[in-house]
């Protein structure tokens, strides 16, 4: 039985092995999943995922947001997926064919995400980039759009925001896995937040979301785990 602090997924948006183990040790018992992201993976490589399994078991969300020709994606989640983790996250961007051929060749229990559409894009930088109006002017029809292709090819869910969980839950069911970041406790400050359109963890998986990303409120508390706790008991009072 799911339970309220499996909810967390805690990036270790840290440089090194010594701070990520430790919020690893720290945090084993109050959160559900730790994201090793870009900058954790690149400076350390696999012995970082190799250390959290021995550590924490399976609860490895390896965010590399993949994006390359269908072998080389296959290839590149074939040697993720020897590591056990339990999510690996592919970019939507990269088209159906890479997105089937890489569910179609997925060997275990590892799931799918996909990535619809990076939050750091706005209208006017889409515009650039050539896509049409139509979906530039209705961000939220571009993320459905790409939600269902990815559901349609075989990926298990999305990450997406707080603001579009009901949207994809309603349309693609409530199967399908939608993980949230930007969140943000309603007693966490952020100095200089750059995250915008935030939601509070209840209102987030009252929402829908199976899994929500926090990690300054809870780094940089001055008691991480005391602050993995009460993020776990807000999410109880969602989920009741
Ligand atoms: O809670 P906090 O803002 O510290 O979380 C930051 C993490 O959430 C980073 O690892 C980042 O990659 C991830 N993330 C995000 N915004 C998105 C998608 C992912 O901040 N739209």
């Amino acid at each position: 039985m799911k339970k309220s602090h499996d909810y967390i997924i805690f990036p270790l948006d840290v440089p090194d092995y010594d701070q990520a183990m430790k919020y690893v040790s720290l945090l084993k018992d109050h959160v559900g999943l730790f994201k090793v992201g870009l900058e954790l993976f690149i400076s350390q490589g696999p012995v970082i995922l190799k250390a959290i399994y021995e550590t924490a078991g399976s609860k490895i969300f390896l965010d590399l947001k993949l994006h390359d020709i269908p072998a080389t994606m296959n290839r590149a989640f074939l040697a993720a997926s020897t590591f056990y983790p339990e999510f690996v996250t592919v970019h939507c961007d990269a088209g159906d064919g890479f997105l089937k051929e890489v569910a179609d060749n997925n060997p275990g229990n590892t799931k799918i995400l996909a990535v619809t559409l990076l939050t750091s894009l706005n209208r006017a930088n889409l515009l650039r980039l050539g896509y049409k109006e139509k979906y530039t002017e209705d961000l939220s029809s571009l993320v459905l759009l790409r939600a269902r292709l990815a559901k349609e090819t075989g990926c298990q869910g999305v990450v997406c925001s707080g603001h579009e969980v009901e949207m994809i839950k309603a349309e693609l069911g409530k199967d399908y896995i939608a993980v949230t970041p930007g969140i943000r406790p309603a007693w966490s400050l952020v100095e200089g937040d750059d995250q915008k359109r935030v939601v509070t963890p209840r209102i987030a998986v009252e929402k829908g979301a199976d899994y929500i990303v926090i990690g300054r409120p809870i780094r940089d508390a001055s008691d991480p785990s005391d602050a993995a706790k009460m993020v776990a008991e807000e999410i109880e009072a969602g989920i009741e």
